[in-house]
């Protein structure tokens, strides 16, 4: 049966990297005889100055329709430096999250053993991290109702949260546990913020319905400590949405690079599959950036999108094997980086094509 797929690239260096996930998913449907169909859509700044709008109901429209939507990324420096601008490029990420039901992040964070030497931290510190991250994502206060005082004086964001937004996020948690370590970790600022105490007593329910699984519950501030204390004690964490936004971007340097790191967000409809990192104008159009979130996306749209788990192996696989030959991007490139065979965007792309090619054959 053929699936449609929506790729929607965005700004910045969203196109390049997204080109990159998108033929090897063209690789692996001509590898496994899959009838993949693809369509492209606007989002972001390119959206704004085509139509006025971050989400064009054209690509809103075209995203309901498809099986899976894999995005590169928004924003541009332009509304960074003005943040009075009412029209916004992240606005067009909310309502997608918002309006397809995309309340559950998931962001495997995995230390590739070939690139010990490229994160932050020491090789005896981070070899063997595996942590599965569960951010809410429809919730707190990116949603919450947002108040700017006439004299622009004061500013508040509330963080709100439902029982039954916290019950679906942590049993998603709770059943991934399940199949790893069984060990979930849920997050919280339960001394201090009400909406925290609410996500707490809600993980403890949920938890009694897995007695096989051990839960504990750490604040976000000793938890941002731990992680890069240590990041091997994690499995599974689930928190909320701010808090597994500024949690997942510390980890990923324990990982090597935001270069790294893939993600799934799903709900009761089509995924919607990104990198983490957004649009990296600094190095946007100069063949720098690194394309591996965006094909390791592209695997977690096979594994989880359509189920394909055995060609999502294969692309982590080809993945592994080229960092394996040496070939990084500039921003994996580790501390012994003169051993390191430097690579731009197209070619990091290219060279996983061909290690797919070369395993499948
Ligand atoms: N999901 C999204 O679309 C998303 C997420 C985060 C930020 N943003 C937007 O992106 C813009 C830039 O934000 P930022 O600079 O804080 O975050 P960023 O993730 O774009 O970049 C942070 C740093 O990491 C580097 N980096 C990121 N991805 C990389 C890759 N694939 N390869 C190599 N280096 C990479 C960048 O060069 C930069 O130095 C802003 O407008 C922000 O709003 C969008």
């Amino acid at each position: 049966m053929q699936k449609n797929i929506l790729i929607i690239p965005g700004d910045g260096i969203g196109p390049e990297v997204t080109a990159c996930g998108k033929a090897v998913l063209e690789e692996v449907a001509a590898r496994y005889g899959y009838a993949f169909a693809f369509e492209e859509a606007q989002m972001g700044h390119e959206a704004i100055l085509a139509t006025g709008v971050a989400l064009p109901d054209e690509t809103f429209e075209k995203a309901k329709a498809s099986d899976a939507i894999l995005f590169g990324a928004v924003g541009h420096v332009r509304y960074d430096n003005d943040p009075t601008l009412k029209v916004r490029p992240e606005q067009g990420l909310f309502r997608m999250r918002k309006e397809l039901g995309l309340y559950a992040n998931i962001r495997p964070v995995i230390l590739f053993d070939e690139l010990l030497d490229a994160s932050s931290l020491k090789p005896e510190i981070v070899k063997g991290t595996d942590i599965l991250f569960f951010r809410e994502l429809t919730g707190g206060a990116y949603f919450g109702e947002k108040v700017r005082s006439e004299d622009g004086e004061m500013a508040s964001d509330l963080m709100v949260y439902h029982r039954y937004e916290v019950e679906r996020i942590a049993v998603k948690a709770f059943e991934a546990a399940r199949t790893r370590r069984k060990k979930v970790c849920s997050v919280d600022k339960a001394n201090v913020l009400e909406s925290s105490r609410l996500w707490r007593e809600v993980v403890q329910q949920v938890a009694r319905r897995y007695p096989d699984v051990e839960t504990t519950h750490m604040l976000a501030d000793n938890t941002a400590m731990q992680l890069i204390k240590h990041p091997t004690w994690f499995d599974v964490i689930v928190t909320e949405n701010l808090f597994g936004d500024i949690l997942t971007d510390e980890t990923a340097q324990v990982v090597g690079s935001m270069g790294m790191l893939a993600s799934a967000s799903i709900g009761d409809g089509t995924g919607f599959f990104e990198p983490i990192h957004g649009s990296a104008y600094d190095i946007a159009g100069q063949d720098k950036a690194n394309p591996l979130a965006s094909i390791l996306s592209a695997a977690l749209l096979l594994e989880i999108g359509f189920g394909m788990k055995e060609a999502a192996k294969q692309v982590n696989d080809a993945v592994a094997r080229v960092l394996k030959a040496g070939y990084r991007t500039s921003d994996i490139s580790g501390r012994m980086g003169h051993k390191d065979k430097i690579v731009g965007t197209r070619e990091m792309g290219a060279l996983v094509i061909q290690s797919l090619r070369e395993q499948l054959l």
